[in-house]
């Protein structure tokens, strides 16, 4: 498949006059696509019913004319003053009552049915327009969801849709529900939170220490349910006007809503990434990483985004349905220079922009966009690169994009493979240990990428997968670490699967409802291992491991007569192993995870490398790519790699 490369453009923000030259350089500069109208409601509308899409017209009639291809944004994430005003409910709330103003963005509340309304008929308008033009040949829902904290509003509709979710959750006679069912499964005998009917039961906030965590948890189950029915309502509207694919620019560890779910609608996942941003922001990295870092972005976090989202793409209709073709997956927004909203907001080095690139296409992405096309001199993002500066000189990215775009011009296609590693994410996993952590700042989130990054030490190619997968044949080894509720079916699945399967730590340790299953965890069938008791670790107090390295954060002491693998130097199992199972019963360090990875590997007898630091790897089907991310120059087995440098070696 051919790759291609695009930017995300404002028309709205630059004269008319302007527009064509911006087009000709586009194409000049050898983009296929163009992305426009994500956040252009006020000018589509300025006034309620006052349509206005003459200009929309042309904008996409002089950029298609140069050749390029539209990819059409929906406007709802920017709901301009006067929805406001019409809806003034619409409004988002926070956990402490605050309603999320007017002035940015995404201030909507995914519950209110008046605001759906609006995003239905103005999605209407223009997918009925555009939906037959030529030049229009991809769409996009919003604009990340969830960015900005905004799947949880706590705002008086989204209280009322709870209660009537709830109800679904617990049926009963006729719409009733069953109240006698909630209070049994959430255990709300426990100080005396018994509810008498659904209309008693509020969101979980403000109130005076922790809600019953089943409640909280059921309230994020909620609460990205309802992601799921706007963006649904979108992509139903926008089907019956066009057969162009339809995509949602997500974001880099956004947890809050279930993407696999959101991609079951959508025919491309597609992510916006900002690699520099993300190491000061969300990465987690400590602050000497960061430092040697800071131009470069953390070598793994794009990758991983980058799995994460080819995994969502498969939940997409034809991926489901056995179309030909990998799963479609797309950077819909790459960083291109300097941006604005990190803690630091370093440039680049030399050469990244490049590398990021191509990394996202080894991952298997058909598109790289860059956000944006030109720097805007006025309102949030002043302090934003674009591939022109404000003036309309190439900026640094520009340069990159088009050595990219030079590459591409003849470049050997890039041919998909299965990885040998599964690795199941659940953001049901995470919203359950973001209710109940047990210990400050630990996160599933956290606990998976520590073995994404393991796994890609050891030079391994990683498929990211939902955790209802069942078909696990091709893969080697698969983990599923830290997935407090398990299906039986997915359990079922696991054992039975022809590969060395990692569970633990947490794994089934709650029921559907929130509860500690007895016989209690993990009840895995075949693997004699029981926690007995757990207990979170302080920062500066690891369990130090008899073979060098640590367990961290969190322990398990296991009765178990199984197979001990790693354990403690006191000489606790930290892992047991039966049949082709292994439990892990701690957080392991990054020594200790390094072994656990080779001794899965050897176990199921695929190869684990020791790449240097800040080398990466991505197996295609043809070939291996070597990235460095490194500011030195590296010796790898395929040679000398410059720093930023990208190297493609035959398999
Ligand atoms: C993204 C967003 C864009 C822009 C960009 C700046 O998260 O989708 O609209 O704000 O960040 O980096």
């Amino acid at each position: 498949m051919k790759r291609t490369l695009g930017c995300c453009y404002y028309p709205e923000h630059w004269p008319e006059a302007q527009w064509a030259d911006d087009a000709a350089r586009m194409a000049d500069l050898g983009l296929t696509w163009v992305r426009i109208g994500e956040f252009a409601w006020s000018r589509i509308e300025p006034e309620p019913g006052d349509l206005r899409l003459e200009w929309l017209d042309r904008a996409i009639e002089t950029l298609g004319a140069a050749g390029l291809r539209v990819v059409l944004g929906t406007p709802t994430a920017t709901p301009p003053r006067w929805v406001i005003d019409k809806h003034p409910d619409m409004l988002a709330v926070d956990a402490k009552g605050r309603p999320r103003g007017f002035g940015s963005r995404r201030h909507y509340c995914f519950s209110h049915e008046g605001y759906l309304d609006e995003c239905r008929r103005i999605v209407g308008v223009l997918a009925q327009r555009y939906g037959p033009n030529p030049h229009v040949a991809a769409w996009q829902t919003d604009n990340e969801y969830g960015c900005h904290d905004t799947v949880l509003s706590y705002s008086g509709p989204a209280r009322q849709a709870f209660r009537s979710w709830l109800r679904g959750q617990f049926p009963g006679q006729g719409n009733a529900g069953d109240i006698d069912a909630l209070n049994r499964a959430w255990g709300n005998v426990f100080w005396s939170m018994e509810y008498r009917t659904f209309d008693e039961i509020d969101l979980p906030a403000l109130t005076v220490t922790e809600p019953n965590p089943a409640h909280a948890h059921a309230f994020r189950r909620f609460s990205s349910d309802q992601v799921t029915r706007f963006n649904r309502a979108q992509t139903e509207i926008i089907r019956q006007h066009t057969d162009a694919p339809i995509a949602h620019n997500y974001m880099g560890r956004v947890t809050e809503f279930d993407h696999f779910a959101t991609g079951a609608d959508l025919d491309i996942a597609s992510w916006d990434s900002y690699p520099l941003g993300f190491l000061e922001d969300r990465v987690g990295a400590d602050p000497a990483r960061q430092r040697a870092y800071a131009h470069q972005g953390d070598p793994d976090f794009q990758a991983f985004h980058h799995d994460l989202y080819r995994g969502v793409a498969g939940m997409a209709p034809q991926a489901r349905e056995g179309a030909d073709g990998p799963p479609r997956f797309w950077v819909m927004e790459q960083q291109p220079g300097p941006v604005n909203w990190a803690p630091y907001n370093p440039a680049p080095l030399h050469g990244m922009v490049r590398l990021w690139t191509w990394e996202a296409f080894a991952h298997g992405a058909e598109a790289v966009l860059y956000f944006r096309w030109r720097q805007a001199p006025f309102a949030q993002e002043q302090l934003h690169a674009g591939l022109l500066r404000p003036d309309s000189v190439e900026a640094d990215g520009f340069h990159e994009a088009a050595e990219v775009a030079r590459e591409l011009a003849d470049a050997r296609e890039i041919s998909a493979t299965q990885a040998p590693v599964a690795l199941i994410f659940d953001y049901d996993a995470d919203w359950a240990w973001t209710v109940q952590p047990q210990g400050q700042g630990l996160s599933y989130f956290a606990l998976v990428f520590d073995h994404y990054r393991a796994l890609r030490r050891a030079g391994l190619s990683v498929d990211i997968l939902p955790p209802t997968a069942r078909d696990f044949s091709g893969h080697r080894v698969v983990l599923a670490p830290g997935l407090m509720h398990m299906s039986d079916a997915l359990k079922t699945a696991l054992a039975e699967a022809d590969a060395q399967v990692l569970i633990g730590p947490r794994s089934a340790a709650r029921d559907a409802h929130f509860t500690i299953p007895v016989p209690l965890p993990p009840a895995w069938p075949g693997l004699d291992a029981t926690v007995a008791r757990l207990e979170t670790l302080r920062p500066d107090m690891p369990r130090v491991l008899s073979t060098g390295g640590a367990v961290q954060h969190w322990f398990e002491e296991l009765e178990s007569d199984a197979e001990p693998g790693l354990t403690l130097d006191t000489g606790a199992p930290v892992t047991v192993t039966s049949g082709q199972v292994t439990y892990c019963a701690g957080w392991l360090d990054e020594d200790g995870m390094d072994q656990l990875v080779a001794r899965l590997c050897a176990q199921a007898g695929i190869e684990a490398l020791s790449l240097p630091e800040g080398v990466r790897i991505r197996d295609t089907g043809a070939e291996r790519f070597w990235f460095n991310h490194t500011t030195e120059t590296v010796d790898t087995a395929a040679g000398r790699i410059e720093p930023a440098g990208v190297v493609r070696q035959p398999r």
